[in-house]
């Protein structure tokens, strides 16, 4: 019989791909998403889509109308900046939202709980790769709401997966948001706009693609992998510079970068040790920049939605 899978967040970036390829491999996918950010597009035709807050109190009847075997909970305020200008309405989403996902989970009998973190939760690395016993020295509100989401997930007496994701980039993900440098570039190359970059550009991030994440979401479903923290990333440095020029050639864009002042609080270098998921899961994310960014422009060139 097929298994029925609760998916938070399902119409945003990383939540659809998932749903896409829980669909693909033949489970039932019922999608929560209040399309605060997310959209309708990008919700999969073969899911159950209720157009709905996790804070709502109508929120409990999807598990009445619904028996799930997991729960992958997505949804999110996933972006820095607003965090710092909103914080207790990004603790409302992040954290309240979550403490009500796992209640439902927790009352309705759900197998697994996956939820997912970020590498905002370790803060300035004292050392690279980070792994996952790194200090957790959050600098923003985001990551603070994302560390104490952990924590009660941890908490909640139910069977979980915690991944801490590097920088997820691909189709679909919006300019605004926790990874945006890709989808930045990508809107201003296709414009042909200048692009401004924060500092020399010389600093490095961990570019992971998406269809790789929701495949490592998805081998947390197939696996009897469980209470475990995991990040999930390529452990590859790649700097912005490096990117510029890699999307310029993808898109034959000439114009040069404006460099202007770093940003402050921002971390010069930052890569994830992915050991212990490939170790758990004999997977990691292997698309290489090169190819995922091919992917990334093609989906321009046919459709978004594809
Ligand atoms: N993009 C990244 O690089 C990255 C890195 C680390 C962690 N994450 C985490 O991955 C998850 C997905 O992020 P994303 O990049 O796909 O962002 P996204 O904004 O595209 O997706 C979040 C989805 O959650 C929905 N949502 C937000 N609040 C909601 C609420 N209260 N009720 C119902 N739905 C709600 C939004 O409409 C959206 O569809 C988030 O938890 C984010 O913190 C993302």
């Amino acid at each position: 019989m097929k298994q029925n899978i609760l998916l938070t967040g399902g119409a945003g970036f990383i939540g659809s791909h998932t749903a896409d390829l829980l669909i693909k491999n033949g489970y039932n996918v019922v999608i929560v998403d209040n399309l605060s950010s997310g959209s309708d597009c990008n919700i999969n035709k073969n899911a159950k889509f209720y157009n709905l807050d996790i804070n709502s109190p109508d929120f409990e009847k999807v598990f009445k109308e619904n028996k799930f075997d997991y729960v992958l909970h997505f949804a999110a305020q996933p972006g820095v900046s607003f965090s710092t200008e909103n914080p207790a309405q990004d603790a409302t989403e992040n954290i309240i939202g979550t403490i009500n996902v796992l209640k439902h989970s927790k009352q309705y009998g759900i197998k697994k709980f996956i939820t997912i973190s970020t590498a905002a939760v370790y803060g300035l690395p004292e050392y690279l790769p980070v792994d996952e016993n790194h200090k957790l020295t959050c600098l923003s509100f985001y990551g603070l709401s994302k560390l104490t989401m952990e924590k009660y997930t941890q908490m909640f007496g139910i069977d979980y997966i915690i991944f801490r994701f590097a920088n997820v980039y691909g189709p679909r993900q919006s300019s605004y948001g926790e990874a945006g440098v890709v989808a930045i570039f990508n809107d201003k190359m296709r414009n042909n706009e200048v692009i401004t970059i924060n500092g020399d550009g010389e600093q490095t991030r961990d570019f992971v693609y998406v269809e790789d994440v929701a495949k490592v979401c998805l081998l947390a479903i197939q696996s009897d992998v469980k209470n475990e923290i995991i990040n999930v990333s390529t452990n590859k440095a790649v700097s912005v510079n490096e990117l510029f020029k890699i999307m310029g050639e993808k898109y034959n864009y000439t114009k040069a970068p404006i460099y202007t002042e770093e940003r402050y609080g921002d971390i010069k270098h930052s890569t994830l040790d992915n050991t212990k998921c490939r170790k758990l899961f004999d997977f990691v994310p292997k698309t290489s920049l090169e190819d995922g960014l091919s992917k990334l422009v093609e989906s321009y060139k046919v459709g978004l939605k594809k």
